[in-house]
């Protein structure tokens, strides 16, 4: 018989990393960690996971999301449980951009919870999968890291820093055989997008969404953006002249 894979989800109660779970318990049998900050969220997830593939475990855990300590103590002991073959780190937050402007408080909250709080559970995972030599950690920046945008910079810098950190990453593990992964998702509809949604905003399904970030780990994809198409809209973006730039409302 052979072993299941041990899959690590960080923020599994996101929407996007619900349906990935969904998709890999569909596939084959699994062994899912689903970590969150909230239990009884966490566990909706798992029975709803248990529900769709009974030969597949689900354990929740919480942490906290900020402390580096507790981190890292948190995925050393899941790496001395068992071998991670998959690690996802999805966890964010779309906060206000004006609100973040204007309270240094929010704009502190929303770079810790997009940018340096995804950036240390990715170094914990880097450190136990360079131990193993082995494992796939894949991280859920965003499109809004490509080019900062007045909409929302403070998020966009965030998930900018995610980015340059995995490539870092990527060029740290290049010759072994730890692959490391980053999602730029375009505009998904899920609860983090509702109000834009209610504003008659076009979003991907999170079906589809999903679908692209299963996979790209599969495949070990240095990145990946979901739908495919924003690889070109955001290529375009990154490389307009800042003359034209600035004239955009965007
Ligand atoms: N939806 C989009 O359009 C879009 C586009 C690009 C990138 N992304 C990225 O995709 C990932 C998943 O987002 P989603 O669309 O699935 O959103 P979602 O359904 O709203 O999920 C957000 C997740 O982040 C967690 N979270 C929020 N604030 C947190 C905090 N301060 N500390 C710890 N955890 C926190 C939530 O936990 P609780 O359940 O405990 O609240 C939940 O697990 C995020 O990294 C997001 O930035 C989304």
């Amino acid at each position: 018989m052979t072993q299941k894979k041990r899959i690590v989800i960080i923020g599994a109660t996101s929407a996007i990393a619900t349906h990935c779970a969904r998709l890999w318990v569909q596939t084959a049998a699994v062994d899912l960690v689903l970590v969150g900050r909230d239990l009884p969220r966490l566990e909706r997830v798992a029975q709803d996971l248990k529900a769709r593939s009974a030969d597949s475990t689900v354990q929740t855990l919480t942490s906290s999301f900020t402390d580096a300590r507790a981190i890292q103590v948190l995925v050393t002991e899941l790496a001395a449980q068992q071998v991670i073959d998959v690690a996802l780190i999805a966890h964010g937050s779309l906060g206000d951009q004006t609100e973040s402007q204007n309270d240094l408080q929010r704009c502190q909250q929303e770079l810790e919870t997009n940018g340096v709080s995804p950036v240390l559970f990715a170094e914990a995972f880097a450190q136990v999968m360079a131990e193993a030599d082995y494992g796939t950690l894949a991280v859920i920046g965003s499109v809004a890291g490509d080019r900062g945008r007045k909409s929302n910079y403070v998020y966009g810098a965030a998930k900018g820093l995610v980015a340059r950190y995995v490539q870092g990453l990527q060029h740290r593990f290049a010759d072994t055989n730890v692959k490391v992964v980053l999602i730029k998702p375009g505009p998904t509809e899920t609860p983090m997008t509702a109000a834009l949604t209610a504003n008659g905003a076009k979003m991907a399904s999170v079906q589809e969404v999903a679908q692209g970030i299963v996979a790209a780990i599969e495949k070990g994809a240095p990145v990946a953006y979901v739908p495919g198409k924003w690889w070109l809209i955001m290529m375009v973006i990154r490389h307009l002249p800042i003359f034209i730039f600035n004239k955009l409302n965007i």
